[in-house]
C-alpha cells in the first residue's frame, strides 16, 4: 500500500480527528496511488496514523477512514458504518419518513451523502474515494437501509474538484419520479430526478417547525427562496398566508402541487423571480408581512466570498425589514461553512441601524440532529440560523 508521510506540524489535527490531510501538508509520498486508492498516512518515523482515500489531483488529498490499521475497506466496512450512522438517528427525528441517513465526513463517511424519502434513497459520491468503492457501497446500502430503490445525484460541483464527471441515474431498484414524504401533517412531494442536490432540503426541518409554532390564523409568512415550499406549507398548516418566491420554476410548479395536496391552495402564493428584485416589487406594492424567513442558497462557497455574500445578506435583511410589521419574526439562515454566526449577526445589525429598528434575538439555531456537526470537524456545521423579533 502507498504510504503518505505527513508533514509534523500537520500529524496532531489528524490524531485528534481532523479527517483532511491537504496536498501541501504532505512530507513525501512512497509508491504510487490512483484518484480513490486507499492509502497509509505516516508520521516521519514511520508511524502509523491513519487509512485514508488518496486523490493526488484534488486539494484536499487525503480523507480519513479509519485510524485501525488492521481494516480491510471493503463491503463489511461500509456496511459497519451505515449501521453505525444509522444507530446515531435512532429517536433523533421524529414525525417525518424522511432524513439523511448519511452525512459524509460527520458519519466518518468522507464524501458519502444518503438521504432517505419514504421508500427511496438519493445518493451522492462526491470524491474519488467513495467512487471507486461506488459498487461496495451500492450493496452495502442495499443490505443496510430497506429500500425500494435508490437513486443516483452525483452532479455536485464537488466532483469537479475530484476530476470526476457528473453521474445521474438509478442506482438499485425503482425510483418514481415523484416521492410523496410527510413532515409532521405536511405533505410533500420530492423529485429525486430533476429537484436541487438530492430533491429537498431535509436541513430545514427544525427550523420549519420552529416558525410555524410562531404563527397562526392572522400571520402572513413571506418565504423568501422558498424552493418547494417548506416553510409556506407549515405556515399554511397553521392558519397562516404565505407567499413564496423563488427563481426556480419548476419548484414553484411542485409548491402549487403540494399547496394542492396539503389543501391549503388558498393560502399559499408564489412569485417567480430574482429574490432581491422581488423584495422591491413587494415594498413598491406596499406589502406588509408578519414573519420573513430568508433561505438563501450558498452565497459563499469560498472564503473570498465572504465579503459580498454579508453585503448581500445585509442588503436582503434591510429589504425584508421594510416589509415586517412592528414586532415580527425574522429568520436569517446561511448554508455556508464560510458564513458564521457573527456575520449573521453583523448583517442583520447594520441592516437594523440604518433602519433603526431595535432588534431581539429570539434564538440561533443549528442544523438537525440527522445532518451532525462534529466538534473536530469545523467544516461539518454549515447551516446557522438566527431568529429575531423585530420592534
Ligand atoms: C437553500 S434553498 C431553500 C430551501 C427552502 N427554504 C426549503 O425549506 O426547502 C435556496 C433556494 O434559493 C433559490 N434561489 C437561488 N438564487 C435565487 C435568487 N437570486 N432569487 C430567488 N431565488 C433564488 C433556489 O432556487 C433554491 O430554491
Amino acid at each position: 500500500m502507498t504510504s503518505v508521510t505527513v508533514k509534523p506540524d500537520r500529524v496532531k489535527k489528524l490524531l485528534n480527528q481532523y479527517p483532511w490531510l491537504y496536498a501541501d501538508e504532505i512530507a513525501e509520498i512512497r509508491g504510487e496511488a490512483q484518484p480513490g486508492e486507499i492509502v497509509e498516512l505516516v508520521q516521519a518515523r514511520g508511524d502509523f496514523i491513519a487509512l485514508a482515500f488518496f486523490n493526488p489531483g484534488s486539494h484536499i488529498a487525503a480523507r480519513i477512514l479509519s485510524y485501525d490499521r488492521a481494516e480491510k475497506i471493503n463491503r463489511a466496512f461500509f456496511e459497519k458504518r451505515l449501521t453505525r450512522a444509522m444507530a446515531r438517528r435512532i429517536g433523533a427525528v421524529i414525525n417525518t419518513n424522511a432524513m439523511r441517513l448519511v452525512h459524509g465526513e460527520a458519519d466518518q463517511l468522507p464524501g458519502l451523502i444518503v438521504d432517505r424519502f419514504a421508500d427511496v434513497l438519493v445518493v451522492q459520491f462526491r470524491n474519488a474515494g467513495v467512487e471507486q468503492f461506488r459498487k461496495e457501497i451500492a450493496q452495502a446500502l442495499k443490505k443496510c437501509f430497506s429500500a425500494s430503490g435508490a437513486y443516483e445525484r452525483s452532479d455536485t460541483q464537488a466532483r469537479e474538484e475530484e476530476g470526476l464527471e457528473p453521474r445521474v441515474g438509478l442506482l438499485y431498484g425503482e425510483v418514481p419520479e415523484e416521492i410523496e414524504i410527510y413532515e409532521d401533517d405536511v405533505r410533500l412531494l420530492v423529485s429525486p430526478q430533476v429537484g436541487q442536490k438530492t430533491g429537498f432540503y431535509l436541513d430545514q426541518r427544525d427550523n420549519r417547525r420552529l416558525l410555524r409554532g410562531m404563527m397562526g390564523p392572522g400571520s402572513r409568512l413571506l418565504d423568501v427562496f422558498s424552493y418547494t415550499g417548506g416553510f409556506s406549507l407549515h405556515a399554511a398548516k397553521a392558519g397562516a398566508h404565505a407567499l413564496a418566491v423563488d427563481k426556480d420554476q419548476i419548484a414553484l410548479q411542485q409548491l402549487e402541487r403540494n399547496a394542492g395536496i396539503n389543501g391549503v391552495s388558498a393560502l399559499v402564493g408564489a412569485r417567480w423571480g430574482d429574490a432581491e428584485k422581488v423584495l422591491d416589487q413587494l415594498a413598491r406594492e406596499k406589502r406588509t408581512f408578519t414573519h420573513i424567513v430568508l433561505d438563501p442558497p450558498t452565497l459563499a462557497k469560498h472564503k473570498n466570498d465572504v465579503p459580498f455574500a454579508k453585503g448581500l445578506f445585509t442588503r436582503l435583511t434591510s429589504s425584508a425589514l421594510q416589509l415586517l410589521e412592528p414586532n415580527g419574526v425574522y429568520l436569517l439562515s446561511t448554508c455556508a461553512y464560510h458564513i458564521g454566526v457573527n456575520d449573521l449577526i453583523e448583517a442583520a445589525r447594520i441592516a437594523a441601524n440604518d433602519l433603526a429598528r431595535r432588534v431581539e434575538v429570539l434564538t440561533v439555531t443549528y442544523q438537525p440532529a440527522d445532518h451532525p456537526w462534529v466538534l473536530q470537524i469545523p467544516e461539518s456545521l454549515y447551516l446557522k440560523t438566527l431568529a429575531l423579533r423585530v420592534e
